[in-house]
Formats: structure tokens, sequence, C-alpha cells
């Protein structure tokens, strides 16, 4: 047993080799498309704000882009071990994280933010003390909310989950993105956004750390596309300003 297991690991070893030799056309994308709008499934596709810039550098650098739909919290772990090229998740830029991966220049600005139902006495972040808050795990809302005295938390895979969970009742708040927060909402007649947000965050493209050719190029990219105003483009086709 323990001899096919060493077997099987070296395997997967040379596979991991393979993969990162750069001989492949195809650049993998790893997403968790629970995210409007920055990533959902629609149909059989994964639709959204970062699928459209993915394809955008895929085309620009020449490659094949192959999206991966996975756990959020299994991501940054995809792009570490070779499994995906690029991690783009609405994913926040955080110190902790780039300990693990290296991050491209920021595509766009977000926040997290506060959703309860609408006859909740939450009114700001403060009001948090001491209640039960959903977030999905793994998530720069789910570090936050660590943070918040007396509070319970309840971690889960998907932000509709906490969402239900909180029509619902079974909790008193879900701390989220703020688009895919207003998205939530504009859903659900009986739920609510708070006006104060928590952080003001940066969403980039995170790549392992050995593979800075790819980082340089994504970033080259990423400048062509937003002096061309294409990412202003695909943004504010999915985000109307209110
Ligand atoms: N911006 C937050 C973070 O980076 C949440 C991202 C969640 N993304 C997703 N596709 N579910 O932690």
């Amino acid at each position: 047993m323990k001899r096919s297991v060493v077997v099987l690991m070296a395997v997967c070893m040379m596979l991991g080799l393979c993969a990162c030799s750069g001989k492949s056309n195809k650049l993998v994308m790893a997403t968790n498309a629970a995210f409007p709008p920055y990533e959902s499934v629609e149909g059989s596709q994964i639709v959204g704000i970062d699928p459209e810039i993915a394809k955008l550098i895929a085309d620009d650098i020449g490659r094949e882009l192959v999206i991966e739909d996975m756990a959020f919290d299994s991501i940054i772990a995809a792009v570490q071990t070779g499994k995906a090229d690029i991690a783009m998740a609405g994913m926040t830029v955080t110190e902790d994280r780039k300990q693990n991966i290296n991050f491209s220049d920021p595509y766009t600005e977000a926040a997290q933010v506060i959703v309860v139902k609408s006859d909740s006495d939450v009114e700001s972040p403060d009001d948090l003390e001491g209640k039960t808050i959903g977030v999905q795990i793994g998530t720069t809302g789910d570090i936050y909310a660590e943070d918040i005295e007396g509070a319970t938390i309840e971690r889960y895979s998907k932000y509709f989950e906490a969402i239900n969970a909180l029509v619902q009742g079974k909790i008193d708040a879900v701390i989220v993105d703020r688009e895919p927060g207003k998205v939530f909402v504009s859903e659900n007649a009986e739920l609510k956004m708070i006006d104060e947000e928590f952080t003001v965050e940066e969403y980039a493209i995170g790549v392992a750390k050995e593979n800075t050719e790819l980082l340089d190029q994504i970033n080259a990219s990423l400048k062509k596309l937003k002096e061309s105003g294409k990412i202003d483009e695909i943004i504010n086709k999915y985000i109307t300003a209110e």
C-alpha cells in the first residue's frame, strides 16, 4: 500500500512537471463560478467579468483559455501545484496570499459589505458584535469576520448558501463583496445591503511564484487592455453605475 502511494506520488510529480514545462498552449484559469457578476455558470458556460478579461489576456498572449470551476479555498493550491496557470476569482490581493502566490497588477477595486434582512437592526460593521455571520470559506469576508468580537462564524462553500441561510433567519448577516452582494440583494426582496463598506480591496490575477514569465506577460496585457478601455468596457457591461 505504502509503496503504491509512493509510486503514485512520483507519477503525479512527473505529470506536474510536464504541466509546468510550458509546452501546453492552454491557459488554465482556476475560479469559483458562484460569484456574479465576476463569474457564474450560465447553461454550460462560465460567464462574467473575470472570464471575459481572461479571454482577452489569453488571446493577447496566444494561449487557449480553459476555465476550471472549483472550491474557492482550493484555488491558490491549484495554482501553486501547477494544476492551473492563473487564479482569477474576484480574488483580493492580501499579504497572506502573497506568501503563496504572486499577484498581477490589480484590474479593479472592490469592497466587503454587509447584507442583512430588511428589518435588521444592524446599521454598521460595529453592530455585528455578538452576531452570527455567514461567509464563504477562505474569503477575505471570512478573515474579517474573525476579528468581530463575540461573533459566531458560519462558513459556507458558496455565498448563495449563506444568503439562503440569511433569508431563512438562521444567521444574522453575510459579509460579501459589494457587487455580488448587490446581485444577491436584487434577487431577494427581503434583504438589504448596509451602505458603509467594511474594507476597500483590489482584485488581481494570481500566478505561481516561479512563473514570473507568465506574470510579466499578464501585466503587459493588462496594461494594454486598461489603456485601450477594454477592461472598463467589460466591467461596465456587467456593473451599471447607480
Ligand atoms: N474577494 C474575496 C476574496 O478574495 C472573495 C472572493 C470570492 N470569489 C469567488 N469566486 N467565490 O477572498
